[in-house]
């Protein structure tokens, strides 16, 4: 077995660590592990993969899975063109032959199939069989297979199976701590530290509001919204409404209870 490359890359966007998640990951990449990331919507699990993708110099090639992805759809298909057909890789497929991380956003939204073709891939045979055309593909040594769901809003029946998951190493993310997570906030929206530290302070009462009608709490992602619309001057009220209240809910009730913690905050 040979062991994978590293080449370092300059443009590495930009991810806070929340705790030793890069050397996790870094660690599960020399082992040729593969990897399970879940945790909640906009809690920097996408940016994280994109993150080590560039610190690691590899291709990054991401999926999001919805429910009509089937095997095909990752392995490839045959096609027809000048009159004769052709065979044309999937995303999966190429990442497997040329290198590089297959990133499957929301993989539990794929369709039963597709954790067929993955099983062979996820353990030290490291092979992807091409039913259509009798191929068997041994996996490049520098591929990856990371996977991601959000496991608070799924439906019961909508998750991995044990047999499925437990070929993974698992890496759970949550909301970043508050100095964390208001790192992150100036650093994508560029406003300063004082108003940056009010909406964290802000996320985390609207976070701890219990007994409405919520799926999801406000997450670091609407935060960052919520600081762009202010970086582009809207006053902090009508951000912190069209960012943090209006995209959660469509419950009069609700909507009334996070705005009232909203205004609490914001009230000049
Ligand atoms: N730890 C972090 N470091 C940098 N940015 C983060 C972090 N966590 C969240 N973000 C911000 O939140 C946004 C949403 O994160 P994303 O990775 O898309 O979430 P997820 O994939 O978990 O739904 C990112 O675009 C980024 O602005
Ligand atoms: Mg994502």
């Amino acid at each position: 077995m040979n062991a994978p490359t590293v080449s370092a890359q300059l443009d590495v966007p930009f991810y806070q660590p929340v705790g030793s998640e890069c050397e996790l990951f870094e660690a599960a990449w020399r082992q040729q592990l593969p990897v399970l990331i879940k945790g909640p919507t906009g809690c920097g699990k996408t940016r994280f993969v994109a993150h080590m993708a560039a610190r690691l110099g590899l291709p990054l090639i991401t999926v999001s899975c919805h429910d009509d992805l089937t095997a095909a759809d990752l392995v490839g298909r045959h096609l027809i063109g000048d009159g004769a057909t052709y065979w044309s890789d999937g995303p999966l497929t190429r990442a497997v032959r040329e290198g590089g991380i297959c990133y499957l956003d929301e993989v539990v939204e794929a369709r039963k199939d597709t954790t067929v073709v993955l099983h062979p891939l996820t353990d030290d045979r490291r092979i992807l069989p091409i039913e259509r055309t009798g191929e068997v593909l041994e996996a490049s040594p520098d591929f990856m297979l990371v996977v991601s769901y959000n496991p608070g809003y799924q439906h019961v029946l909508k998750t991995l199976k044990p047999s499925t998951r437990q070929r993974f190493v698992a890496m759970s993310f949550d909301f970043p701590q508050p100095e964390v997570e208001h790192a992150v906030v100036v650093r994508e929206s560029g406003i300063d530290a004082g108003r940056a530290k009010q909406l964290v302070t802000l996320a985390g009462q609207l976070r701890r509001l219990t007994g409405y009608d919520l799926d999801e709490s406000v997450s670091t992602r609407l935060l960052v919204y919520a600081a762009k619309l202010m970086a582009a001057g809207m006053a902090p009220l009508t951000a912190c409404r069209t960012a943090l209240a209006e995209p959660l809910t469509d419950d009069a009730d609700t909507l009334a209870a996070l705005l009232a913690v909203i205004d609490t905050q914001f009230a000049a």
